[in-house]
């Protein structure tokens, strides 16, 4: 898969200064021995953004971007991996071996990228027709919905013409062959009847990944009609439930929250009325890694779905996948109006800053959507409301206080007495239903928990791994109580091994040369994690020796308790737990 030899690679990464390429897109400032800065991958106000001149690596301790300078390159620039070497090579005075690739190859290089420039051809095809005759009428609509030139520009909006082939054949003459056109997710090639567009008489909006790629499009009909939208389909490069639409821009906006919202006009419309942070799930409901996206920008989410039935209904699925995934939310209230579109047309922006100041607290907008379900006016059906109520208080708020809080808002809100509720609340406590509910939730919670101890297990191993390579004065120390195997299998294993055989070889450990073992970002990340890693302030020595010992003792306990747990043999076994013994024993300085 690299295109350039390892050497030529190597080359370029060592004579490049990563602080030097960084710094022409991050004010970086120095502390100590790394220089920090603002992370350009999340929005922030305190620099969590840090680069390492020793490690020629960067990591980002808020949203743990991280990797070496031709990762940083890839995701800011959005170049692949030959192309920050190509970018780099010049600059340092590296010559690259030039080759002419046939078509062949080059798609065989990547077809991931071959996928991106067939998008954004697309993208552009679509953009010139909107300007043209042909475009007329979907200018018309565009301009009946009020979207100014800005905005039909910076969101890069276009229009398809009524035959069913203009793109396919504007892309054959570009040259591109049918057997990648048809993975693009445009075009449809029947062996008889050629190729086809996907989309035909319809405005078409392009849908940009976080990093401004266009990777797939949705077409509306200009008027009535159905289907009202069209998407492309998942391709290589497109996978809908981890793409936001917006997300390339909200990525960059000073506020501190996200809107949320369902439609593709729900967001423009925002950000034309200024509110650059709005983001939608497109055509799909929110997912899980839709949740992942939106944690890695920001903390808390405004939703604004649709005010109808559907709408309410989308908000209650999407609340406790948000919550799952560490993100507040709350709610804010459009009606009269249908949607944030309509409501901002209408009212305007001014009208809608004022209901996310009073957007509705998540669980009481749970509560409240509850509550429609019930005939208050019947005593009955008024009891069972209320202990529906107690019941949602006690599976959610596993503390006093916050119980305690929340029974007295919805006591007032919703007219329960507050006394009766909070007594009816301990009663469930005592009850059988309940206990047996929340013995269901604590096994619910019980993975997170699971996951917790892994996440502290690989928080250990990290930690050592970051220590060998910030003091490998302490490999001699412990070289004898841990090795590779120890490590969690998979990339850690993979790195571990890494910088073992440079430290067992006396060297210091190439972290950016690591790095680029690894094609995958996410994994990338992983790596620059294991390098990142540090517990608080531990300035002093004592404490810093304790640490040190104590992360060797998890590590190899845990390696123990595993290999025991796969069968090992005894002689492993003994072998293990002696070494452990010695190292419960052992006096570390450093
Ligand atoms: P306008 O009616 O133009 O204002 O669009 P909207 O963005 O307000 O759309 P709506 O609220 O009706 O739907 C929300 C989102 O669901 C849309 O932006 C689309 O992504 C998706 N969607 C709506 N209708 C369809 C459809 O018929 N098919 C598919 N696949 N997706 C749809
Ligand atoms: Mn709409």
């Amino acid at each position: 898969m690299p295109y350039y030899s390892d050497e030529i690679i190597e080359e370029v990464r060592s004579r490049t200064d990563i602080v030097d390429v960084i710094s022409q897109y991050v004010n970086l400032q120095k502390k100590g021995t790394q220089y920090f800065g603002l992370c350009p991958f999340h929005n922030e106000k305190t620099g969590s953004f840090s680069v390492s001149p020793q490690k020629q690596m960067y990591y980002c301790f808020g949203c743990g971007a991280g990797g070496n300078v031709f990762s940083f390159l890839m995701a800011y620039e959005n170049m692949t991996f030959k192309e920050a070497v190509e970018e780099l090579a010049p600059k340092c005075g590296v010559t690259l071996p030039q080759r002419e690739m046939t078509y062949q190859e080059k798609q065989r290089a990547d077809r991931r990228s071959l996928l991106f420039e067939i998008n954004k051809e697309a993208a552009a095809f679509y953009y010139k027709m909107l300007r043209s005759k042909d475009g007329e009428q979907a200018m018309a609509y565009f301009t009946k919905r009020e979207l100014t030139a800005d905005t039909l520009h910076k969101f890069g909006l276009g229009c398809t013409n009524k035959y069913s082939d203009s793109l396919y054949k504007y892309l054959k003459s570009k040259g591109y062959e049918d057997n990648i056109l048809k993975d693009c997710g445009l075009i449809t090639i029947d062996e008889k009847r050629g190729g086809h567009d996907k989309f035909w008489n319809r405005a078409m909006f392009p849908i940009f990944d976080a990093n401004g790629k266009v990777v797939a499009f949705g077409g509306r009909v200009m008027g009535e009609g159905e289907p009202k939208y069209l998407n492309s389909p998942e391709t290589e490069i497109f996978n809908k439930s981890r793409t936001l639409f917006g997300l390339y821009f909200a990525r960059k906006t000073r506020r501190e929250q996200f809107i949320l919202c369902e439609g593709y006009m729900d967001v423009i419309s925002l950000h034309q009325a200024g509110f650059d942070n709005a983001v939608a799930s497109l055509g799909t409901a929110l997912t899980e890694g839709h949740a992942g996206m939106l944690k890695r920008y920001v903390k808390d989410v405004y939703l604004s779905y649709d005010s109808d039935g559907a709408g309410q209904k989308a908000a209650l699925r999407a609340i406790p996948i948000l919550k799952n995934a560490g993100i507040s939310c709350r709610i804010i209230n459009m009606s009269p109006y249908k949607d944030p579109d309509e409501f901002i047309k209408t009212l305007g922006a001014e009208e809608y800053e004022k209901r996310i100041q009073n957007a509705e607290n998540s669980f009481m907008y749970q509560v409240r959507m509850m509550e429609k379900n019930y005939d208050l006016t019947d005593p009955e059906k008024k009891s069972d409301f209320q202990k529906k109520v107690a019941e949602m208080i006690v599976l959610e708020f596993p503390t006093q206080l916050e119980r305690e809080n929340y029974i007295e808002s919805v006591a007032a809100r919703f007219n329960i007495p507050k006394d009766a509720l909070g007594k009816y609340i301990i009663e469930l406590g005592q009850s059988g239903i309940v206990s047996k509910k929340s013995s269901q939730n604590r096994e619910n919670s019980r993975k997170p928990a699971q996951k917790s101890k892994d996440d502290g297990m690989k928080m250990s191993q990290r930690l050592l791994l970051t220590w060998l390579v910030e003091q490998s004065e302490i490999f001699p120390k412990i070289k004898e109580y841990v090795n590779p195997d120890d490590f969690e299998d998979g990339v850690y294993k993979k790195v571990a091994t890494e910088v073992f055989t440079y430290l067992e070889d006396g060297k210091a450990v190439d972290t950016a040369r690591i790095v680029d073992l690894f094609m995958e970002d996410d994994e990338r990340k992983i790596v620059a994690a294991l390098f990142n890693t540090t517990v608080g302030e531990l300035t002093d020595n004592t404490d810093l020796s304790k640490a040190l010992k104590e992360t060797l003792l998890r590590i190899k306990k845990h390696s123990l308790e595993l290999a025991q747990k796969n069968g090992a043999n005894l002689q492993v076994l003994v072998e293990g737990k002696r070494k452990l013994q010695r190292l419960e024993r052992l006096d570390i300085t450093i």
